[in-house]
């Protein structure tokens, strides 16, 4: 957790790390292990969480972690709390009880100053994209580069070139978000994000509303992201196949608790008949909107 009074740091990092984007896996592991000071533990921790809306409880007693560098996915049905718990991480929701530590530090009980720092250090993309519509996509990215300062005109945009070369969007850099499909949109969401130099990337949902190619491509994008550059990345999806390609770990929802914290193979493989048939169905069953 970096001190909130301390300046940004500076962005060369980003743009060495950017350079190993190019296909060259011999020096894939080396990126992995990108962060300065590492403290040991986990990245994120979630300890006997409570949160409730009007008397309802919505998450009852939830704990679980994260490691650095690994990919959380967030399953459960419709209004279990997927996106709460997103939203607890990035403090636009207090818990009733309960800790949620980021990098060590306790966020419960920081204020918007507080919170401030700790939104340098994860990142969320949004279900929409929430880009900005009278910016292009260059734009989009450039911004949370130019917001950190530091930088010259012509470093920011090396950088945003690579990051909108990581995405595939080369060919819409001009554009406005509201010419783009549902997938750029979440793909230029995904670059803007990333330029923001965060240590973990909470993603809600970003496979609904587009078709399985793109999910797939998006899916693909998120691994080789945690793969090349050591992101921490929570998932949240209803998608069971989407979540098998990415997850590490998994955190099933169910009736307010944590079902199931584990490993992606002893999920999969649960005797849990609730598991069991969020996985038989899930088959079946189109993502709620
Ligand atoms: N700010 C809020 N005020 C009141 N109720 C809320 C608030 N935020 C969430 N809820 C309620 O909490 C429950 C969980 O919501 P959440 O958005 O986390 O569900 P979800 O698991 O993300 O569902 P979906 O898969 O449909 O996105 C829902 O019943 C929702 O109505
Ligand atoms: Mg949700």
């Amino acid at each position: 957790m970096s001190d909130p009074s301390s300046q940004p740091e500076p962005l060369e990092p980003l743009a060495d790390e950017l350079e190993e984007l190019d296909p060259t896996p011999d020096d894939a592991e080396e990126t992995a292990a990108a962060p300065t000071e590492t403290p040991p533990g986990p990245i994120i921790v979630f300890n006997h969480v409570n949160i409730g809306f009007n008397d309802r409880p919505v998450l009852e007693d939830v704990s679980f972690t994260v490691d650095r560098g690994q990919t959380l996915c967030i399953l459960g049905r419709s209004g279990v709390g997927k996106s709460v718990s997103l939203r607890l991480l990035m403090g636009f929701l207090k818990p009733d009880s309960g800790s949620i530590l980021v990098e060590g530090r306790e966020i419960t009980d920081l204020d918007e100053e507080g919170m401030r720092a700790v939104r340098k250090r994860i990142t969320m993309v949004f279900q929409n994209g929430a880009l900005f519509d009278s910016l292009s996509v260059r734009e989009n990215v450039a911004f949370p580069l130019r917001e950190r300062g530091g930088l010259a005109d012509d470093q920011v945009d090396q950088i945003v070139n690579r990051l909108i070369g990581l995405v595939g969007a080369e060919d819409v850099t001009e554009n406005l978000p509201a010419s783009l499909s549902t997938g750029r949109k979440r793909a230029v969401a995904i670059a803007r994000a990333l330029a923001a130099q965060p240590e973990v990337v909470l993603y809600d949902e970003p496979t609904t509303m587009v078709d399985p190619l793109i999910a797939r491509r998006l899916g693909n994008l998120i691994q080789r992201l945690k793969r090349q550059l050591g992101f921490t990345s929570i998932v949240v999806t209803h998608d069971v196949r989407f979540a098998e390609s990415l997850a590490d770990t998994v955190l099933f929802l169910d009736q307010c608790r944590a079902r199931y914290f584990g490993p992606l193979a002893g999920f999969v493989t649960s005797a849990d008949p609730d598991i069991q048939e969020f996985l038989a169905l899930d088959a079946y069953i189109l993502p709620l909107e």
